[in-house]
């Protein structure tokens, strides 16, 4: 039985809403830096007493309807109609639940495809692990991937746009308080294309994409951190006009964005991007790095990155 490893990634252009959700198809594509330091490791074996599908995540037995659409596609693919043991632990350095379906899903992908007898390129893998979550299919890639957003199950595939690069950057985590309640991301993404400009962000996004796919081949790292900050302000501009209307951001999110900005109009590459929950991450270089650490470690506790690879056996 292999192991295999997949890292979480940071959406620099967000996927935020679904054109279908049974398919998990997105609405428009989307572009993502994979990490280095949070990661899943997951073994898929294959037990012909089970009648389901046992899946153990960090040492607890849970149910997941996402990790049954997975096994059953598999399943279904096969025609084998066995059942499998999952065992999944997500590494996570600090206390502060930074648990990630992107790795997560992006390793069962494999583990599980593995554990079938199949041997499927990173293309096929990355829309199973997109059946789980989206942001996984992007975890299926080392360093920038991209993920179109197409319109059925082979042609929403994620692919690689740089790996290794030939640039430096780092992604600062600084890890607030997760207490609040949470919506997760599947929920905010439905309430958030109820807002009136949510065509709006649809079509900009899809110049975004092409603006960062420039910047990225120039390494222009400036240009990346104000594309990905401003399409992140957007998305999160969104949930606050939806018809049900809500907010992942505290008062610590909106001082570390305005700390953020500070220091980049004081002439310090820092962008601000930010997930479906309270956290800020900065992106920037190794340059920059120990003043932007000085300016936001008050903030939280602080977590550095660098681009990390795509999924692989351990
Ligand atoms: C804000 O991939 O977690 O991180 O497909 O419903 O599982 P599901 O959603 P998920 O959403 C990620 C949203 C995001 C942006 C992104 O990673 O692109």
């Amino acid at each position: 039985m292999s192991k295999v490893r997949a890292y979480t990634n940071i959406a620099l252009i967000k996927y935020w809403g679904k054109s279908d959700s049974l398919w998990n198809l997105p609405t428009t594509g989307s572009i993502g830096l994979t990490l280095d330091q949070l990661y899943t490791e997951t073994s898929v074996k294959i037990n012909d007493d089970l009648k389901q599908d046992y899946f153990m995540l960090n040492g607890q037995k849970t149910q997941n309807l996402k990790v049954m659409k997975v096994m059953n596609f598999l399943r279904n693919l096969t025609g084998d109609r066995r059942f499998v043991e999952i065992f999944s632990e997500n590494h996570v350095p600090t206390a502060a639940g930074l648990a990630s379906s992107a790795s997560g899903f992006a390793a069962l992908a494999m583990a599980a495809s593995q554990a079938f007898g199949l041997s499927l390129d990173r293309k096929e893998l990355s829309t199973i692990a997109r059946l789980g979550s989206g942001s996984a299919s992007r975890s299926v890639f080392g360093g920038f991937s991209i993920w179109h957003a197409g319109h059925d199950h082979d042609s929403s595939f994620a692919e690689s746009i740089l790996d290794p690069l030939n640039f430096d950057i780092r992604v600062i985590d600084i890890l607030a308080d997760e207490s609040t309640k949470k919506i997760s991301s599947s929920q905010g993404m439905q309430l958030a294309q109820s807002a009136p400009n949510y065509a709006a962000w649809c079509s900009n996004s899809q110049k975004q994409i092409d603006d960062m796919l420039t910047a990225i081949a120039n390494s222009d790292l400036e240009k990346i951190g104000l594309i990905a900050e401003k399409n992140a302000l957007a998305m999160h501009e969104l949930n606050r006009t939806a018809i049900q209307a809500f907010d992942y951001f505290t008062q610590n999110t909106r001082d570390i964005i305005a700390a953020t900005k500070k220091l980049y109009n004081s002439g310090t590459l820092a962008f601000a991007t930010i997930d479906a929950g309270p956290n800020v991450k900065v992106i920037t270089n190794s340059e920059n790095q120990s003043t932007v650490i000085e300016t936001l470690k008050n903030y939280g506790e602080i977590l550095v990155q660098k681009a990390g690879p795509g999924v692989t056996n351990v």
